[in-house]
């Protein structure tokens, strides 16, 4: 009970960092408003009921960073694993292993190939868009990567993802597409990467913790937003739009759906990610999800899959990636100079500020929000010594 000292709406890595921090650094008093029934955002993950294996509800969230102070603060919470991320493609029948690698090429044109060899390679089948503008993501991709390693890899994946013909889709999309001229298959290329040892559950739980932390569960801010005390400071990470009450327009946002089974067998693909190429494939990937904790104690008679497939999303659907169009960016431009008049709320996260963040970015600018704001604020409050 007691008033708050800080409001926080949305119980995500942004949210959470932001009144942890506030808690055990600045001795605040925070209220922590979640409109779902658990807390943690997107990165909430759980046991299966049927099998025990940990699956990711939002979406597989693989946690790596090369922000030092970023890893030592997640420390404070959880140890990670030695997990390291790899992702294969299925092709024509084929696999190959992702982002696109010497391996890959060489088992893509089917012939061994020295780097300088398929560097070359790949710089003569890229030619063919020499001296042209890129006039859409098609264009773009060929541009980087030639049009084969294109069509087998990009063109069917891209189409599923964006529910929409590459030719029609903007060359802007894409600035690069990685290519790896070694073996190396790490799909991430950061110093730090591992998997929270007791799930992401358990972090998630530890930093909202302190007992100067409260949590309400299943409270929509807008629904009590006239009953909390006058004059606390709120740091508002849900959908930026909907605070203005879609005064400006909505900002559009692609969706994932997933498809979950429990299958009578110990192995369904023998990694975690696979993804689908073709366009025959409606799903763009499946994941696996024993294969994130093998080291883990798990049944070896069944075992979880998850087909993922994406669109642009309807209200009433997950936000999952900002698409991000020219009228989108209008849009948030509108929506930045009103968030920026708001004297007492402060914008952060995914949804408040419109921006794909990945859990050690959100984590990064919540520590910075607290420390080149919210901390001022406090100091500039504290009476004099
Ligand atoms: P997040 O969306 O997690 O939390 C916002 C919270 O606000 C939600 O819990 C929501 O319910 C709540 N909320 C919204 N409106 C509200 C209201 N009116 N009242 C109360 N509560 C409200 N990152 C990474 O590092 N590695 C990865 O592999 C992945 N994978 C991944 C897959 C998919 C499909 C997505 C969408 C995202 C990822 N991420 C990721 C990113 C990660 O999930 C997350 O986006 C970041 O940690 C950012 O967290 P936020 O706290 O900003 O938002």
């Amino acid at each position: 009970g007691g008033r708050p000292d800080l409001v926080v709406v949305g119980s995500g890595f942004f949210g959470l960092t932001v009144a942890e921090t506030a808690a055990r650094r600045y001795g605040k008093r925070v209220l922590v408003l979640e409109r779902r029934d658990h807390l943690g955002g997107n990165a909430w993950s759980e046991p299966d009921p049927e099998t025990g294996i940990e699956v990711h509800r939002y979406g597989a969230h693989l946690f790596h960073t090369s922000n030092e102070r970023v890893w030592q603060y997640a420390q404070r919470f959880t140890s990670f694993t030695s997990y390291r991320h790899h992702v294969h493609s299925v092709h024509n029948g084929r696999t190959y292993a992702m982002p696109i690698n010497l391996g890959t090429i060489c088992a893509f044109f089917g012939r061994h190939l020295s780097p300088d060899e398929a560097r070359a390679l790949i710089a003569e089948q890229a030619a063919e868009m020499a001296g042209r503008e890129p006039a859409n993501l098609e264009e773009k991709a060929i541009s980087l990567i030639g049009r084969p390693l294109y069509e087998a890899f990009i063109r069917g994946y891209t189409a599923k993802q964006w529910q929409t013909d590459p030719k029609e889709l903007g060359a802007d999309i894409i600035t690069r597409l990685p290519v790896r001229y070694t073996f190396d298959s790490r799909y991430f290329a950061d110093t730090y990467e591992g998997l929270p040892t007791d799930g992401y559950a358990a972090w998630l739980e530890r930093m909202a913790a302190p007992d100067l932390i409260r949590v309400e569960l299943g409270t929509d801010y807008f629904q009590v937003r006239d009953r909390l005390p006058q004059g606390v400071p709120v740091v508002y990470t849900g959908p930026l739009d909907r605070y203005f009450d879609h005064a400006e327009g909505r900002l559009s946002w692609r969706t994932l759906d997933f498809q979950r089974e429990v299958l009578p067998i110990r192995d369904f693909q023998g990694t975690p990610v696979m993804n689908y190429a073709d366009e025959d494939v409606p799903w763009t990937r499946i994941h696996e999800f024993r294969h994130f904790h093998p080291e883990r104690d798990y049944p070896t008679d069944r075992t979880v899959i998850v087909r993922e497939y994406s669109r642009a999303a309807e209200s009433g659907d997950e936000p999952y990636y900002p698409i991000n169009t020219a009228q989108d960016r209008d849009i948030l431009k509108r929506y930045r100079k009103l968030a920026a008049a708001e004297r007492n709320v402060y914008f952060g996260g995914r949804l408040g500020t419109y921006q794909y963040l990945d859990m050690h970015m959100a984590i990064a600018s919540a520590l910075s929000l607290v420390e080149n704001h919210l901390a001022q604020r406090w100091d500039a409050a504290a009476p004099a010594p």
